[in-house]
């Protein structure tokens, strides 16, 4: 028989928004559930919003709506507080208020934990509690608890991710339906999965917070959110996704974290992955992290990363740590902060070696590709493959695709501004994407 709970656990919910109603949706769909899990019950006391008339598809309480998000958070039957405002503005003051009195505080805001999870984790040390953020990346995937339970055996080697629904969205109908980028932009905005501004999503900020956030817990260092070298899709050509799978490639926005000797490299960009590799093939707004520790080896994290169902589901799960934590006056291990005391420098961008594919738009004339080939060669920049197709008689330009050896990303970046000096060869921006190798 289950046990029966007699006791609760009060909790604030800032953000009535998407998630918000996810959240609500679910501790009325399954609090029962939890309750007998727990041995204790999680209760709203009260939901702060400014929009107090809007209907999210779920009925609660009008008691329980407030504007007053501070008064809310400072009642005395309020042991947990739930932010799911966004941004680092009001959210931060209110997550702040929380942690000095000492009250948990689960969030999914990755824009807050990127650009002051430092401070915030220092705040929650010092008032004896905690912060807890398994929705702020991946989503329904429980990739937080992963590391920094699952995992805690391992040195991180690296972490690959797809992190962001709206961008692999956006990639994978490119591919599927041979789309140009704008069409497929509009197309999902419309379909209510790109926001209406998706400046955050396509050009790679919100997945350079997520990286942060997983190299912050993985390392134990406070990532300088504008050192990540942040690359996002907007404008990618149809033509390059196209020539990629052609060479056997899929292009997706990839968040790469690996440790090495000489610092972490935390960077995200369009990056061509061999299609037969398990990234290539996640598909649509789905995510994934692949996570190769040096004991466990590879292991791979798949699901929907966005939406209110999979959010809240992470959401209610920290809400259940926290009740647990607080009944039980422990708190969850924090590889984070533990190992903080030492941090990792951030790796030198220029340092970094990869394979890229390059398309040069090259004059149609004998020598061109000879003159690219000495100056790639000058820079120590070996020749995978090159593939270039037939153009129209009168064509002024054609396209060819470089696949370069492993080089030193300075190294590349000097060849491209020398050859984009060599008069009449190829007067046009070159496109470069890094190739993931995963070795
Ligand atoms: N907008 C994000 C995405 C979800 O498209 O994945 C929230 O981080």
């Amino acid at each position: 028989m289950s046990r029966v709970n007699t006791k609760e656990i009060g909790v604030a919910l800032l953000g009535f928004g998407t998630v918000g109603a996810g959240v609500v949706e679910t501790l009325q769909k399954n609090g029962s559930l939890l309750a007998a899990r727990l041995g204790v019950r999680p209760v709203l006391r009260g939901i702060a919003d400014l929009d107090l008339t809007s209907d999210r598809g779920v009925s609660v309480e009008p008691g329980l709506l407030t504007t007053d998000g501070a008064a809310l958070i400072a009642r005395p039957d309020v042991q947990v507080v739930v932010e799911l405002i966004g941004g680092s503005g009001v959210a931060k003051d209110f997550v702040l208020q929380a942690l000095k009195l000492g009250k948990p505080v689960v969030t999914a805001n990755k824009k807050l934990l990127a650009e002051h999870g430092a401070e915030l984790h220092r705040v929650a040390e010092e008032n004896k509690t905690e912060i807890l953020f398994e929705a702020s990346v991946g989503g329904g995937i429980p990739i937080i608890k992963a590391l920094r339970e699952g995992l805690c055996a391992n040195r991180i080697e690296c972490m690959y991710g797809i992190l962001n629904g709206t961008c692999n969205y956006i990639l994978t109908r490119m591919e599927d339906e041979k789309l140009p980028f704008d069409d497929v932009l509009k197309a999902a905005q419309a379909a209510g999965y790109a926001e209406a501004e998706p400046s955050l999503d396509i050009d790679g900020h919100d997945t350079a917070h997520k990286a942060v956030v997983l190299a912050s817990l993985a390392y134990g260092c406070e990532v300088p959110l504008d050192k990540v070298n942040v690359a996002g899709i907007r404008g990618l050509a149809a033509a390059d996704i196209a020539y990629a799978a052609e060479m056997g490639y899929r292009i997706k926005l990839l968040a790469i974290i690996r440790g090495g000797p000489d610092g972490v490299e935390v960077s995200v960009q369009p990056t061509l992955v061999e299609h037969t590799h398990q990234l290539a093939a996640v598909a649509g707004v789905y995510n994934a992290v692949l996570v190769v520790g040096d004991v466990v080896g590879t292991t791979l994290y798949y699901g929907r990363g966005a939406g209110r169902a999979a959010t809240a589901s992470a959401v209610v799960a920290d809400l259940a740590d926290a009740a647990l934590n607080l009944r039980s006056g422990g708190r969850r291990r924090d590889l984070g902060t533990a190992h903080a005391q030492s941090p990792v420098p951030l790796r030198n961008p220029g340092d970094i070696v990869a394979r890229n594919y390059l398309r040069f738009s090259m004059r149609d004339e004998p020598g061109s590709l000879a003159r690219v080939a000495t100056a790639l060669g000058a820079h120590g920049i070996g020749i995978d493959s090159v593939m270039q197709q037939e153009a129209p008689r009168n064509a002024e330009y054609v396209p060819v695709i470089i696949v370069t050896g492993p080089a030193k990303d300075r190294e590349i970046a000097a060849a491209l501004a020398e050859i984009s000096h060599i008069a009449g060869v190829t007067d046009r921006p070159t496109v470069r994407y890094r190739i993931e190798d995963f070795d």
